[in-house]
């Protein structure tokens, strides 16, 4: 394995999802958001789906929530460029597919489209090996843990996510999700321990 042969692989997984119409997402979208950052990031950040701007731009968090990801990500010295930022769904899900214009038209991804987009982000994971994950929300915590329990229960703690492919377990921190943060002020707080949390893991073991 090679930084080289790591950034190759990522490349012909993005072309598949390009290509991608395992569900319907696949044909309702003007472009998946695949992922974005460092092949041999420390941390990946991992969300739920790509909205009205991460459609048109095919990256993700780079709407309003993604502006305060960048925040919380530089209040412990991280950036965008140096970390991996992806979704657990690649294409937008929205409510009203004949109406990509429309404002609110966001909806999380149903249990469906997360089944068959799963695949996709695991080889992510095993591509990019990070020794810390952190689950932006209850959907990508829910998902990634194969868990019923809501983010309320999750977060603040570590817990394993099996990368399978024969890797050793990776840590995961469930968040809350930026955008919940834009909605009710008080999770701040609550974001900022887990992020001192993960610079402290990070110190640790590097
Ligand atoms: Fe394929 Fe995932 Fe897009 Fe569905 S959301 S079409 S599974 S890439
Ligand atoms: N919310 C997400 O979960 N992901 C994005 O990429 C943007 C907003």
């Amino acid at each position: 394995r090679t930084a080289a042969s790591v950034d190759a692989e990522l490349k012909s997984l993005c072309a598949q999802v390009e290509a991608c119409r395992k569900c319907p997402l696949g044909s309702q979208r003007l472009h998946p958001a695949f992922g974005v950052g460092s092949s041999s990031a420390d941390v990946l950040f991992i969300g739920e789906g790509p909205g009205f701007e991460e459609d048109r731009q095919g990256e993700p968090f780079v709407g309003k929530a993604g502006q305060l990801l960048d925040k919380i990500l530089a209040s412990i010295g991280l950036k965008r460029q140096t970390v991996y930022i992806a979704n657990v769904v690649k294409c937008r899900p929205m409510i009203d597919p004949t109406d990509p214009e429309k404002r609110g038209n966001d909806r999380p991804p149903s249990p469906d489209e997360l089944e068959a987009c799963r695949t996709y982000l695991e080889a992510q994971i095993r591509l990019v090996r990070p020794r810390f994950i952190v689950a932006l929300g209850g959907v990508a915590a829910k998902t990634l843990l194969r868990t019923e329990d809501g983010i309320m229960r999750l977060r603040g703690r570590w817990h394993e996510f099996d990368p399978g492919g024969g890797l050793a377990p990776i840590p995961l921190l469930p968040t809350f999700h930026p955008a919940a943060l834009l909605r009710n002020e008080d999770w701040k707080r609550d974001v900022w321990t887990d992020m001192k949390n993960l610079k402290k893991a990070m110190e640790n073991e590097s």
